[in-house]
């Protein structure tokens, strides 16, 4: 069965409402591969995305960047999943690295995270990616699979949930993964959920890559067999974010 090409934009903590009204102006304007073939969800902060789910084409789509573990309540701060099923927000990040290293947030929490948002019927594109010691240190795929059994120890209907895989030595920095170190990863995480949850749920999850992604490394990259897109960061906030939307 294939996989529908997916391109999520993190616009992580950036933008004015002047600056997003731009951004989407320009993704509104633009000429781009029908939804039948590219699936796109941008993700600005919070407190822009009514606004942008106002104004935002039809055949895009908006996620949350994060969201709450549990039920709302007492938890200063905090956004609910119940609060982004009210604004009718369909997609979350969760798991998403700088918040792994910023806020601590552990496996196990981002488990749950993932869990209670698909039980209010919110889709999710959950993070995993490993940081450059671990890498140098060789446990790459040990760490991206304990990452993804967390998930998969939560789940049992993985429908809605896409995986990315986001090195963190790649994020922000301009040193994009390679090809070849793209699709070893995804490789093993396709395999890991082939031998840990079940061959159907390997085939039809889409697993797509973050990290320094832009119109000119997109095509190597979406030509891997096991790359099913991008959550790009950065480049989601200019003009650029067009031709990888050209990719697949
Ligand atoms: O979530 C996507 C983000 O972490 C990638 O950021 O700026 O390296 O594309 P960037």
């Amino acid at each position: 069965m294939g996989r529908k090409f997916f391109v999520g934009g993190n616009w992580k903590c950036n933008g004015t409402t002047e600056e997003v009204k731009k951004i989407v102006t320009m993704l509104n304007e633009a000429e781009v591969p029908s939804e039948d073939v590219v699936e796109v969800v941008v993700s600005p902060p919070y407190v822009f995305l009514p606004t942008v789910k106002s104004i935002l084409r039809p055949d895009f789509h908006v996620a949350a960047q994060n969201c709450w573990v549990k039920k709302g309540g007492a938890f200063t701060g905090e956004v609910s999943a119940e609060m982004l099923v009210n604004l009718g927000i369909p997609w979350v990040i969760l798991g998403h690295s700088e918040r792994r290293a910023l806020l601590n947030e552990s496996n196990e929490f981002v488990g749950d995270k993932v869990a209670y948002a698909l039980s209010q019927g919110i889709k999710v594109i959950a993070c995993v990616g490993e940081t450059l010691e671990q890498r140098e240190a060789g446990s790459t795929v040990t760490v991206v699979a304990e990452q993804t059994k967390a998930i998969a120890e939560k789940v049992s209907d993985w429908t809605n949930i896409v995986l990315a895989y986001e090195p963190v030595w790649a994020i922000g920095t301009g040193k994009v993964a390679s090809p070849a170190q793209a699709q070893e990863v995804h490789f093993e995480l396709r395999k890991w959920l082939k031998e840990n949850v079940s061959a159907e749920v390997a085939a039809s999850t889409r697993i797509i890559y973050g990290g320094s992604v832009n119109g000119a490394n997109c095509k190597e990259l979406a030509g891997q067999p096991d790359v099913d897109g991008f959550l790009v960061g950065g480049a989601s906030l200019k003009v650029i974010i067009l031709g990888i939307l050209e990719c697949p």
